[in-house]
């Protein structure tokens, strides 16, 4: 009889198993280091998220933190000999700040914008600015699902009039979300998670948008916004500020918008006019609105959101001072996101998804890969550069090479094998006339 036991015994599984890895088997990516940069100093200013500076510290960097945002002479003093700074939105890195620092490689800007940092300038200097522009999709997807039952039922009408002593139990006017056609104009991160999510409730899932969107569930995409306007119980805004999207909501799109409907923007503040969502709120048209961004913001908190009086008597509606994408879960993840990105562009040079600067990567160089050094150099956007570089590098064997432009910089990325002389490199290379910034990694 044939057990159990035989049959393992039979199979040479340990060996079969040998055979298979060996013919992949491929050695790891080889640690690269800095020729001519000593230990890699970082700055970390306005309290940033404790994975990132975890993130840093790993990597044998000397990370030095601060709770608040500097400037004037304290940021000039800090920033001169740092590789790599790190802000979220107060700290302005103005051309003048930046031509100060001039041993920075990149700035990592722990936010979504990146109006704080004269990107231009930092570009011209070889430096190369990150942010994390899709981090907190999710919050804001949450906070809309949570927006829709709070109108849908006048939660926050009920709630302010609890404060005030007063009970008001009715069920007029009040709603369940299921079954009920959400409008999402603008599918992109955060419309088509808000699509999953609102599905889940049970609601019916429609959207515009101005690509060709592959819809998530059961979503459907319409050809129009007055289309989507006209169907939806609910609309909610996902574009980003454009010429196109400035305006977007006008007295015309309002009155296309369903008797009873309501209105959420967590999108930007310029896409809605608020004199017309006023004037329909007034009368009824719409049921009700969440709005969590304006088209003008106070710059500090405190009690002076005074912009539109007529809007705060309205009835039905949910104001926010935007906070969309602010929640623990959003701040760790642009941590973690934006000091990967800098981390990678530290040790590998790779500077995809730089806002500023010419996306480029290669593969890495292996352990195995003997003598193989990575050269980066950043240069003007000029003819002729590519052929001084090859002329340089005329002597080895590039094995790999990649370059790209962005404006007026350009970035070449070259893996050069057999390399004995890495001085005699460097020199040449930062001898060229466009060159911006030269680091030899190997
Ligand atoms: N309230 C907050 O705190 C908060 C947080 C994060 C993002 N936002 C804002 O949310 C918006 C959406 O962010 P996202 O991450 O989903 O952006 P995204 O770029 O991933 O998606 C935007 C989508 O809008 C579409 N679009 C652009 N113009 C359009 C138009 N005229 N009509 C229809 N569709 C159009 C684009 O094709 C894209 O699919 C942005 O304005 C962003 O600034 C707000």
């Amino acid at each position: 009889m044939v057990t159990a036991t035989t049959i393992v015994k039979e199979i040479p599984v340990q060996e079969t198993k040998r055979t298979r890895s060996s013919s992949f088997t491929q050695t790891k990516p080889k640690v690269l280091r800095p020729f001519n940069t000593n230990e890699v100093k970082i700055l970390l200013l306005e309290n940033i998220n404790e994975t990132a500076i975890k993130a840093f510290k790993k990597q044998g960097y000397q990370v030095e933190t601060y709770s608040k945002a500097l400037a004037g002479e304290e940021l000039l003093e800090k920033i001169r000999d740092v590789h790599i700074i790190g802000i979220r939105s107060k700290t302005k890195l103005t051309k003048q700040v930046i031509e100060q620092a001039k041993n920075l490689l990149a700035i990592g800007c722990f936010c979504i914008g990146t109006n704080q940092v004269d990107l231009q300038a930092a570009a011209n200097q070889g430096v190369a600015v990150f942010n994390s522009p899709f981090s907190n999709s999710r919050s804001v997807a949450e906070l809309v699902i949570g927006e829709i039952i709070t109108l849908a039922r006048q939660l926050g009408d009920r709630n302010n009039e609890m404060h005030q002593g007063i009970w008001n139990k009715l069920s007029k006017n009040c709603f369940e979300i299921r079954g009920k056609v959400l409008g999402i104009v603008g599918y992109g991160h955060i419309g088509s998670q808000l699509s999953v999510l609102a599905e889940a409730m049970g609601m019916t899932v429609y959207f515009h948008d101005i690509l060709q969107i592959m819809p998530i569930g059961q979503a459907k995409p319409v050809d129009s916004l007055d289309e989507l306007l006209a169907i939806s119980d609910f609309v909610s805004l996902h574009v980003p500020e454009t010429e196109e999207t400035k305006n977007m909501i006008g007295d015309h799109e309002i009155k296309q918008m369903k008797k009873g409907s309501y209105l959420i923007n967590n999108a930007r503040g310029t896409v809605v006019q608020i004199p017309a969502l006023i004037k329909y709120l007034q009368s009824g048209h719409l049921a009700g609105a969440a709005v969590d961004v304006f088209p003008q913001e106070p710059a500090s908190n405190g009690p002076h959101f005074d912009y539109y009086p007529e809007l705060l008597q309205c009835p039905n509606v949910i104001m926010t001072p935007h906070i969309g994408g602010s929640t623990e879960e959003a701040q760790r993840m642009i941590g973690i996101e934006v000091s990967q990105a800098l981390t990678k562009y530290t040790n590998d040079g790779t500077s995809l998804n730089a806002v500023n600067f010419p996306e480029i990567d290669l593969r890495a160089i292996r352990e195995d890969d003997k003598n193989i050094v990575r050269v980066l150099h950043i240069h003007q956007n000029i003819p002729g550069v590519l052929k001084e570089l090859n002329e340089i590098f005329a002597d080895h064997n590039v094995e790999k090479q990649y370059s790209d432009s962005k404006g007026n910089i350009a970035y070449v990325m070259a893996d050069i094998a057999n390399v004995t002389d890495l001085k005699g490199l460097y020199d040449a290379l930062i001898a060229t006339r466009a060159n911006i910034q030269t680091r030899i990694l190997y």
